[in-house]
């Protein structure tokens, strides 16, 4: 080996380099110079036959040549590199003017809207969300909420039952929510504060009965809870739901078996000129049911009634959805008509989230 033989192959492997089309060539010229069977790689292992007073020029001498081949790979890289963006960026070009393609974006049901507004507002006051089956006992769904056998609200609740059991007994499809509340005393220790969002079943059907529609209940259970925190509650529900601030309100005594006392809420509204508009006006609207828990009630579930009270209330889901959204007819809720969901849904931002505020 002599330098001028280290020399030649430095300057063929330069001109390769400034001549390497694409960065595949570049790649390839890299790996015959510098890999492990490459040119340069070659003379290196051959220095150890060079003799003792040649061995550290010619080390040398290949080392600087190995040093400018590095950077005239880099230089080269980073000129085809360039050149391959300019290329993508000529041959990728969007044209603005374009009209944009129809998208089909699919929408979110009013009843889905609603209850993630209703829970909103109330886990914003400390609420918590709680669930249960739809297929109830009779004792949850009626006897243990003060609804005897013979009782006339059980005529009123056009209750599905399921087949007898041998035993006599027989399951029910929950015809309300509040069986969630049995639920909840017989399982956890007050203090309770929760809403049970939910599907209900009642034997009906016309413009605003549907054989399964949706209720909420709530159920705060405490040491020192009284009829002003109901209707507090309550009050500052509405105006959130309806996004009426000063909306008018009055709670007018009424009868629930698992209330006492009971009393069912109105929102002031207007219905001049025969629509129905919510807020101040001459008349009233009944929005929800609601009272004190009935010590009875307490009793079924081991609570004592002299240490502990509190409020219930429950209200239709669609009911609230028709009125705020002027859906004029409950049954189109379940048809599962698109248009009908392209019209009256929601897109996923108009969720709203407790974080962003209601
Ligand atoms: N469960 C009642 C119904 O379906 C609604 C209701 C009224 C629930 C008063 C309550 C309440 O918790 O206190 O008609």
């Amino acid at each position: 080996m002599t330098s001028k033989n280290i020399d030649n192959l430095r300057d063929s492997l330069l001109s390769k380099i400034e001549s390497a089309a694409d960065l595949n060539s570049l790649d390839d010229i890299r790996v015959s110079a510098l890999g492990k069977q490459g040119s340069l790689t070659a003379l290196l292992k051959g220095l150890g036959k060079a003799s003792a007073e040649e061995r550290k020029p010619l080390g040398q001498a290949i080392n600087e040549a190995k040093v400018k081949i590095n950077n005239a790979i880099a230089i080269r890289k980073e000129f085809l590199d360039a050149q391959a963006l300019d290329l993508r960026l000529a041959s990728e070009t969007v044209d603005v003017t374009l009209p944009v393609r129809p998208e089909q974006e699919g929408k979110i049901h009013p009843i889905s809207q609603t209850i993630d507004e209703m829970v909103a507002i109330f886990c914003e006051m400390g609420f918590e969300v709680a669930e249960g089956p739809h297929i109830e006992t009779d004792f949850n769904n009626f006897t243990a909420l003060n609804i005897p056998p013979e009782h006339p609200a059980r005529q009123e609740h056009d209750t599905f039952y399921l087949p007898k059991k041998e035993d006599g007994s027989r399951l029910v499809l929950r015809t309300h929510t509040s069986p969630v509340q049995i639920r909840t005393m017989l399982s956890k220790k007050p203090p309770i504060r929760i809403i049970v969002p939910g599907r209900t079943f009642r034997a009906d059907y016309d413009a605003t009965h549907s054989p399964m529609f949706h209720q909420i209940e709530g159920l705060v259970i405490d040491q020192s809870t009284h009829m002003g925190h109901l209707k507090g509650c309550l009050i500052e529900f509405c105006r959130t739901f309806f996004g009426v601030s000063n909306l008018p309100s009055r709670f007018r005594p009424s009868y629930f078996p698992f209330t006492e006392p009971s009393a069912e809420m109105d929102i002031g509204c207007s219905r001049k000129g025969g629509g129905l508009t919510i807020g101040a006006g001459e008349d009233w609207l009944e929005i929800l049911g609601c009272g004190m828990v009935h010590p009875k009630v307490l009793a079924a579930c081991g609570i004592d009634s002299n240490l502990y009270q509190g409020f219930a209330f429950g209200l239709g889901i669609e009911r609230a959805a028709m009125l705020k959204y002027g859906i004029p007819d409950l049954r189109t809720f379940f048809d599962s008509d698109l248009r009908w969901l392209q019209h009256y849904g929601f897109l996923s931002h108009d969720i709203p989230s407790v974080a962003r505020g209601v």
